[in-house]
């Protein structure tokens, strides 16, 4: 008898399990689930393994049984029909709370080998947040079209496109921003993420998160730090072998039905290690650059709006200093350590000090990194 550590998971949860009757209108567009087993061991019965056979028949075999319960991130569903009381655990559902529906996609994945994160109201940003890169926030506009209404642009379709740039100048905050206001998911995915333990697992991952993604369509995904996986030829040397991973992509990347409703987006500081036959795939690439005075007064105002304390330094005094700056390091380096040195020393105002000390951090920094390398 196989015995199934999972099962504890699921005797701790029971008082989590969603079978409450709250008043919850919203339909689930989307519910992830995975097969945990049941709640108790006993004879006959083995652990969580079930396979499924055919994912559409088990979709609505799932929409039948579980139609109108409502469902949260994290509790369980029990089956009620063939093996009465089997556990399956609620992975992600989109949005979270809400109410299985007729039209509800239930996927249901083997191994928790792809952790999709459907960012969906959980960020605020919205794209006349992210301050500048108007060649980004053009094609963006083009994306929220086309994803509210994918069947007009047929062959037209816009699919992969390419972030580029430096850290910290708003490529994953754009994404965010655009799947927030359309509300669609967003399958955030850290390129090295799909780098797996044995040969085939990065193809599997990939695989399911572009299953899922035109399951739940219309959806975005996300790939960052895209060059570490698709390296040009010439540095893969450095890395080991990530052809797999690159064949994977490609043929992911070539396969999605235009009229699904999918895009992809693919995200690197690093373009020119990329390699040329996953970027010919981008139909477009975006660069996004540092940004210029006025976009750093534009991101220091912004910031200042939510500030706790009052920021006696003029805003035109910090636009200098932040030269050289992306929006991350403004935020971060700049404005939120001086104002934590201000809050650590008691104080009700943040002053020229306290961004002194900043500055002094960050060029501290900077130095240590460099002297890493003499
Ligand atoms: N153009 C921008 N306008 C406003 N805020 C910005 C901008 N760029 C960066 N920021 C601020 O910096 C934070 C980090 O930016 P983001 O994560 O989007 O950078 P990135 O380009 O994805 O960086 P990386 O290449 O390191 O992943 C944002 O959440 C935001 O607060
Ligand atoms: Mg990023």
């Amino acid at each position: 008898m196989q015995t199934n550590n999972q099962n504890n998971d699921v005797n701790k949860s029971t008082n989590t399990i969603t079978t409450s009757k709250v008043n919850n209108n919203k339909e689930a567009k989307a519910v992830v689930l995975k097969g945990v087993g049941y709640p108790f061991n006993f004879a006959l019965m083995d652990g969580s393994n079930i396979e499924i056979s055919d994912k559409v028949l088990f979709e609505q075999y799932a929409r039948d049984q579980w139609i109108g319960m409502d469902v949260s991130e994290g509790t369980y569903l029990f089956d009620q029909k063939i093996i009465p009381d089997f556990a399956f655990k609620v992975i992600t559902v989109f949005p979270n709370n809400s109410v299985i529906g007729e039209n509800t996609s239930i996927v249901i994945v083997e191994e928790e080998k792809v952790k999709p994160t459907l960012k969906s109201i959980k960020t605020n940003f919205s794209i006349s947040d992210v301050v500048g890169q108007e060649s980004a926030k053009k094609k963006a506009k083009v994306i929220m079209k086309y994803l509210h209404e994918p069947e007009k642009f047929g062959e037209w379709a816009p699919r992969n496109i390419l972030f580029y740039g430096l850290p910290g100048t708003g490529k994953t905050m754009l994404a965010k921003a655009l799947s927030n206001e359309i509300k669609v998911p967003l399958y955030l995915i850290k390129a090295t993420s799909l780098i797996g333990d044995h040969v085939g697992d990065g193809a599997y991952k990939i695989h399911e998160l572009f299953t899922l993604a035109q399951k739940t369509s219309p959806s975005i995904i996300f790939i960052d730090e895209i060059d570490a996986v698709a390296l040009h030829r010439s540095y893969q040397s450095l890395r080991g072998d990530v052809s797999e991973i690159v064949n994977a992509l490609l043929t992911e990347m070539d396969g999605i039905n235009p009229n699904k409703g999918v895009i992809t987006i693919g995200a690197t500081n690093n373009i020119e290690t990329l390699d040329y036959a996953i970027r010919s795939r981008f139909e477009q690439e975006i660069e996004f650059a540092m940004p210029t005075e006025q976009e750093r007064k534009q991101i220091i105002e912004n910031n200042l709006k939510t500030f706790p304390l009052k920021m006696e330094v003029p805003t035109e005094k910090l636009v200098q200093i932040s030269k050289g700056m992306s929006g991350r390091d403004i935020k971060e380096k700049l404005l939120k350590t001086g104002l934590h040195n201000a809050i650590s020393n008691d104080k009700k105002t943040v002053t020229k000090q306290d961004i002194k000390y900043a500055i002094d951090m960050k060029k501290q920094k900077q130095n240590e990194v460099k002297n890493m390398f003499v």
